[in-house]
């Protein structure tokens, strides 16, 4: 069972995230998962061009660090997606992954797949930032077990707390693959908007032609 997990905080061992990410990563490995982290702040991954090709192709035509990243998330079985709260966003550099991540949302490239998402902030304010990684993970099929934000000025011992959440969490993402646990609710969101996004790949039909070809396979599409 392989996790990835990722990092993306520019301050590598000093940053208050990635001590989380790390807590989780230990919690998944006790319970038997095989774990990555991957930290996308020392990746090099270009902009995404917004040519449609990979909707086109499949794959991106840049020759970047992208290819082997989406290689390591698409053989996992989970995924877990952390950052800092930069003005109630993630930062830059998971951004950029994100966008030239869009084929995950039109090809369900986490379709039975579970992860879950960390935030860290200065304030209180990490829902939004949570909202935004957790819809990544829904919007490309996967299932959310959870999900954990820790407010800095909330001071050390809710830092500690959050180190045996994240550690809980990690545990209980490494069960949910093994049990292949069942959310129904998330399963009929999914369907909802992929009834919802068939009329756009059906519209694009021509341009996007592997999504659309994927589509028709998985019976998604009726033609
Ligand atoms: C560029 C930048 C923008 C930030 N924006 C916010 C913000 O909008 N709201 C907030 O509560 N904290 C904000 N913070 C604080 C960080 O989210 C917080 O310190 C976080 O724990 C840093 O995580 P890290 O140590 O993993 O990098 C910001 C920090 C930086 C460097």
């Amino acid at each position: 069972m392989k996790i990835i997990a990722i990092s993306a905080s520019p301050k590598g061992k000093a940053s208050n995230t990635l001590k989380l990410l790390e807590a989780a990563a230990d919690g998944a490995k006790e319970a038997g998962a095989d774990v990555e982290i991957v930290d996308v702040t020392k990746l090099k991954v270009n902009f995404c061009r917004g040519d449609s090709s990979c909707y086109r192709t499949g794959s991106c035509f840049q020759d970047d660090d992208y290819a082997d990243l989406k290689e390591k998330i698409v053989a996992a079985d989970g995924i877990v997606l952390s950052a800092p709260n930069y003005i109630d966003n993630v930062p830059a550099q998971l951004k950029v992954v994100l966008d030239r991540s869009a084929n995950f949302i039109h090809e369900q490239l986490l379709d039975g797949k579970y992860g879950f998402t960390i935030v860290t902030s200065g304030s209180p304010n990490y829902e939004m930032v949570l909202d935004m990684m957790d819809n990544f993970i829904a919007k490309s099929g996967g299932l959310r077990t959870g999900r954990l934000g820790l407010a800095m000025a909330h001071g050390p011992d809710a830092a500690v707390a959050a180190g045996k959440k994240a550690r809980e969490m990690g545990k209980d993402l490494a069960q949910a693959i093994k049990e292949k646990r069942a959310y129904p609710e998330q399963v009929s969101e999914h369907k909802k908007w992929k009834d919802q996004f068939a009329v756009t790949v059906k519209f694009n039909k021509e341009n996007w032609k592997h999504n659309y070809d994927l589509w028709v396979s998985k019976g998604w599409i009726k033609v």
